[in-house]
């Protein structure tokens, strides 16, 4: 384990969420590019999916936070850090987070945005837990917010059927009970990910010109079948790993809480864990894949349904565009 030298543990004390009402079925899809139901349904999972149509990423992370705000009674004053995971910010600056904080009216914080993809929550969750850990900081936010449709291509039938938009939130609180919280993470990058799932304008390298929207440079390119296979093996191995390293058995693990991206690469992860499919956190058919919002959602609607207690040992388990991947051992810290 690793906090044996540490004097708190970040517990996760309060939680929300947030998703637009408008939904998109894979029978819309059906009308707008070369696609069936049945294709979508069997290939990844994905029955419907929610769509922002007026306002940005940091509508979505400010409707999570007031969320979690209105179900702990947490006022926005007493926020010291807001940490938003996101690859659609509003704009390339300011930070999201700066957005965030005018919006949700948390007058003493801080905060940044960080971009990790679809494992964007686990790094921002380890990022403020270290914060927590320091000392210096009691109460910090983590959310997962992200408007996919503002990058998708409708007219590619490769992508835009994947993704939806949405946006999800924990608080991060100190405690000296080591046996709760943030356990643990494995965390990884390699930029080989470059060339399989990116979005090339935009940035630096191709500031937006005539030339990088006619060639649908501002949209998401991913190479299905490449991310599949690393996404199926880095998800499987990390997570078999943060288990082993955390000593726990298939038995111990109440939940895995997996990125939802494909119900395929969910369902081979939860396999190598032997796991069987109800300790296997899933809600990709009901907003596909919202990249950095899928896993703290997942945990969000889990425990309002009432299927988490406090003790539950959870593995957060990511692989997304960078490459990024990684798993956490999280132990749950609310009743
Ligand atoms: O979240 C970040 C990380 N991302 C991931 O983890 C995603 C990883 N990749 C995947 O989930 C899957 O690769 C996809 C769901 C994106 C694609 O599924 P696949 O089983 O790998 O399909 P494929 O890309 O191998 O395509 C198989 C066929 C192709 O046709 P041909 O070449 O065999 O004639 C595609 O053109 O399916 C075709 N296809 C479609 N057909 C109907 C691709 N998209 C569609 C579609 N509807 N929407």
């Amino acid at each position: 384990m690793e906090n044996i030298n540490r004097k708190f543990n970040a517990a996760v004390t309060a939680v929300g969420q947030f998703f637009p009402d408008e939904v998109l079925d894979n029978k819309y899809f059906e009308k707008i590019v070369d696609t069936t139901d049945e294709w979508i349904r069997t290939r990844t999972g994905i029955l419907e999916r929610r769509i922002l149509r007026n306002g940005a990423t940091s509508d979505l992370a400010a409707n999570a936070i007031k969320d979690l705000m209105k179900s702990s009674g947490l006022k926005p004053e007493e926020i010291d850090v807001i940490i938003v995971a996101t690859v659609t910010p509003d704009m390339l600056f300011p930070a999201t987070a700066c957005l965030v904080q005018e919006k949700i009216g948390a007058t003493n914080a801080w905060g940044f945005d960080l971009s990790a993809a679809c494992s964007g929550f686990l790094f921002a969750l380890k990022s403020g837990a270290a914060l927590i850990e320091s000392g210096g900081y009691n109460k910090v936010i983590v959310v997962g917010a992200d408007k996919m449709s503002s990058i998708a291509d409708y007219t590619d039938r490769n992508t835009c059927i994947l993704f939806g938009d949405g946006a999800a939130a924990f608080l991060l609180e100190p405690t000296t009970d080591l046996s709760i919280g943030l356990q643990d993470s494995i965390l990884r990058i390699d930029g080989v990910g470059k060339d399989s799932l990116y979005m090339l304008g935009g940035g630096s390298l191709n500031p937006a010109t005539h030339e990088t929207v006619d060639k649908k440079m501002h949209y998401i390119y991913q190479d299905g079948k490449t991310v599949f296979k690393f996404a199926v093996k880095g998800m499987a191995d990390v997570s078999v790993e943060m288990m082993e390293k955390s000593n726990l058995t298939s038995e111990d693990v109440a939940f895995l809480v997996p990125h939802q991206a494909n119900k395929r690469i969910i369902t081979a992860t939860g396999d190598r864990m032997g796991l069987p499919r109800e300790k296997v956190m899933i809600n990709i058919h009901k907003y596909g894949n919202t990249t950095a919002a899928t896993i703290p959602s997942c945990i969000t609607e889990y425990y309002r349904d009432g299927k988490l207690k406090k003790g539950d040992n959870l593995i957060l388990s990511a692989f997304g565009a960078g490459f990024t991947w990684g798993a956490s051992h999280l132990v749950w810290s609310m009743d």
